[in-house]
């Protein structure tokens, strides 16, 4: 069972039943013919390996024990050394073999390790897997001990390894190291479901159907059937039936008729399972389950189209890594990401820059209506036949992997900025098409003049104003970026035209049908080579800090949704009075909402009545506004106050304190419960604010932490806040009970937070 989902895992998914939820209490799952047992707890790490480890009699009880999503190393947020977490390090995890397994097939599933795995069980090797971001799973069975502990041993490479893609030349990111995503043990019949694929065909018209394409694996005997059926929640909607006349490489099933459906969109994203049962002709039986959506997502020569009606995308490029631990954050943490995406900033879309991310984040994505580009890792270099190999496999993990998420709508099969390779991309662009032919291809490139293989052109445009469309299908993958890397806390000048850059690129995108949108680079700042970046190891590329917070620049595109949905009023610069070259005031500064006029008072008179600045923006839905408050009085300074008004009424206040004191330490964390499975995290932000509630953006102060109760800190204490703000996250024990975090600040004081652990019992095997 996946924690904080709220649903079940699809790459073997199976709950449902009673007796299946009484297997989950304990941490597995049952259904019709297979058991998934979680791997996640109850592992020694070992560091830096120890030559031998892989022998039965090895000691391990000196070994840390460690949950998983782990890292091999902690690190600071910034400023550390990019070869501290670039060694090969030592996993070991014992577990039993239960009767009832013997006769199965078993299988030990890896949703990704970084990034090389030599697997070993009971002492016996399985090949080398090469990649960090893709999952591998090897089969068990013939070399399990009933009666006795079984030993699961992985010898993991985390080294920038030449022969695995993105690794070769410079990448602008870290890896990271660690088997940083979930392991589940798989007991299935010896002829299972290995995967489908389900297609919604027609979505819009009356005669919709389902296409769904069975992938078994084990022998097809006479008399084997398989059922497929769309539900809604218990509700089984449509079923089919049919008999299997062999063995093939799959088995296609058609429901047919399926009558009245709700559309997937990005208001109402609804989601419906589909339940596939197999019931061989020896009598055993398997059953596995997904989850779909009925859209048509359509790039077209006028723009992006999804279920028929136009949407100008307006996204960000994600990096998957946090600070302090990289890619190995849980469940929950990773769908706060595409929660922070599509609700606070209120993006369309995001691209999974650059590789494929974690499925929890993808299935976030599913359930809030956030369209998805997912590619394949790589940066810029192309290695040699072999590599390219391993790409290409890459392009298959990838899909069969993802091919049922309704939020994905266009595939990546390029490496990211490389140079045309014709041998090379005609085969990820054929072995993406074959796999589904649903999804139109992209691949990332960074200048016009190249060869198009693929359906869309996906190009990232630093440049501006931006180049026209050179092709039918266009989409815009990154701007920004480098070009103007601004931290939260820089000068006002510079986060202002932070703002103004990212909504001049999103009004440009806006003027013209053949621009199907635009996704920023980026969405968080996120650890780099030293080579790269401000210098400490970060690009402050992102329209939020390293910790999710944002800058001003991202309330360019929180502005852009409809009042309805939330009325957005936020400044885009800081409030002082000379912190910029023009004397009296912040000078022309702009101001992000989606209400229709402002008022803006200083020191309690009203000093200004705003519009949006439809002038220079003449094609953005909600354009900035901009203030130019003049000479202002510096005796007596006082705050700023801004109203927001729609229609003539009003809908939002603002109010900046002119005080230059910091009056509040904040600390707010994500989550108030959390399941006591030593894996499950949340984030908690501290913040020093004004009077208002604003982070007082130069402030600094160590903040110490303590806690009681079931959980640790994971990050930096104390806490040095970096411009005013900063955030280290909670991992629950493993045990129920009561965190309180304290927080004490030099001069503003103690706060605490209290969050609830709930009891998780313990993994079965
Ligand atoms: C692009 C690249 C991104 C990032 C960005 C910085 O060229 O694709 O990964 O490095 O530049 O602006």
């Amino acid at each position: 069972m996946r924690r904080g989902t709220g649903q079940l895992d699809r790459r073997t998914f199976i709950l449902g039943a009673s007796t299946a939820a009484a297997l989950a209490q304990q941490g597995a799952s049952s259904e019709a013919g297979r058991q998934v047992y979680e791997l996640n707890r109850g592992w020694r790490y070992g560091g830096k390996v120890q030559p031998g480890f892989f022998a039965l009699d090895f000691d391990d009880s000196k070994w840390e024990s460690v949950t998983l999503p782990h890292a091999n190393v902690l690190l600071p947020w910034h400023s550390f050394d990019e070869k501290d977490f670039q060694f090969v390090s030592a996993y070991r995890r014992r577990f039993r073999a239960l009767p009832e397994w013997q006769g199965k097939r078993v299988f030990v599933d890896f949703a990704g390790a970084m990034t090389a795995s030599l697997v070993a069980i009971n002492g016996h090797r399985f090949e080398e897997y090469k990649g960090g971001y893709t999952p591998f799973r090897f089969e068990l069975t013939g070399h399990l001990k009933y009666g006795g502990d079984n030993v699961l041993a992985v010898e993991l490479d985390s080294t920038e390894r030449k022969d695995i893609p993105p690794f070769g030349g410079n990448i602008d990111y870290l890896t990271f190291g660690g088997i940083y995503r979930d392991v589940q043990l798989r007991v299935v019949p010896k002829t299972f479901i290995e995967n489908a694929y389900v297609k919604p065909v027609r979505p819009l018209e009356d005669n919709r159907a389902l296409a769904v394409r069975c992938y078994l694996n084990g022998p097809v005997s006479g008399g084997t059937t398989i059922t497929v059926e769309l539900r809604d929640g218990v509700r089984v909607l449509k079923g089919h039936k049919v008999a299997l006349s062999g063995a093939a490489e799959f088995h296609d099933v058609t429901v047919e008729a399926l009558g009245a459906v709700e559309l997937w969109d990005l208001k109402r994203p609804k989601l419906y399972d589909v339940v596939i049962k197999l019931a061989n002709g020896d009598g055993s039986t398997d059953e596995y389950r997904t989850r779909i959506g009925f859209r048509e997502a359509r790039f077209t020569p006028a723009g992006f189209r999804l279920n028929g009606a136009p949407v100008k995308l307006r996204g960000l490029n994600r990096h998957q890594t946090y600070p302090y631990v990289g890619g190995a954050m849980p469940a929950r943490v990773q769908r706060r990401d595409a929660w922070i995406l599509k609700k606070e900033l209120h993006c369309n879309i995001v691209r999974t820059s650059h590789y494929p991310q974690a499925v929890e984040f993808l299935d976030a994505c599913d359930e809030l209506g956030l369209l998805v580009l997912e590619e394949i890792p790589g940066w810029q270099h192309i290695g040699d036949k072999a590599w390219q190999d391993i790409a290409v496999r890459n392009v298959g993990e990838m899909i069969r992997r993802d091919w049922n998420h309704p939020s994905i709508v266009l595939w990546g099969v390029r490496i990211n900025e490389s140079d045309d390779n014709h041998e090379f991309y005609t085969r990820t662009n054929a072995l993406a098409r074959s796999l589904d032919d649903a999804r139109q291809t992209g691949g990332i490139r960074y200048k016009q003049d190249s060869e198009l293989l693929e359906d869309v052109f996906t190009m990232n445009d630093f440049g501006f104003p931006l180049k026209p469309p050179n092709h039918p299908l266009y989409l815009n993958t990154e701007f920004n970026g480098h070009m103007f890397s601004t931290k939260r806390f820089d000068n006002i000048t510079r986060v202002a035209e932070h703002v103004v850059r990212h909504a001049r690129v999103h009004d440009q995108l806006a003027s013209d049908d053949r621009y199907a949108g635009g996704i920023g680079w980026c969405a968080f700042d996120y650890n780099t080579h030293s080579n790269f970046g401000s210098g400490d190891h970060i690009c402050y590329h992102g329209v939020s800090d390293i910790f999710r917070v944002p800058k001003p620049a991202a309330y360019v595109y929180k502005s852009q949704c409809d009042p309805e949905e939330d009325v957005v009023l936020e400044a885009g610069f800081f409030w002082s009075s000379g912190d910029k070259s023009e004397a009296g005031g912040p000078g022309v500064v702009p101001i992000l909402s989606n209400c229709d006029r402002l008022k803006v008072y200083f020191a309690g008179a009203l000093k200004q009545e705003l519009e949006p600045d439809r002038k220079t923006f003449r094609h953005l839905k909600y354009p900035p506004f901009f203030m130019d408050l003049g000479n202002l009085p510096l005796d007596p300074w006082g705050d700023l106050k801004i109203e927001g008004y729609l229609k003539g009424k009003l809908a939002k206040t603002l109010t900046l304190s002119g005080s230059g004191k910091d009056a509040d330490l904040k600390v707010v964390a994500d989550d108030a419960e959390l399941d006591g499975d030593g894996r499950d995290a949340t984030r908690v932000v501290l913040m020093t604010t004004d009077e208002y509630g604003n982070i007082r953006p130069f402030a600094t102060g160590a903040v110490t932490l303590s806690l009681t109760g079931p959980g640790e800190i994971v990050g930096e204490n104390p806490f040095a806040l970096a411009g005013g703000c900063g955030a280290i996250w909670i991992r629950a024990k493993e045990e129920a009970g009561t965190v309180k975090l304290t927080a004490a600040h030099p001069y503003l004081g103690r706060r605490s937070i209290e969050i609830r652990v709930r009891a998780a019992p313990a993994e079965p095997v």
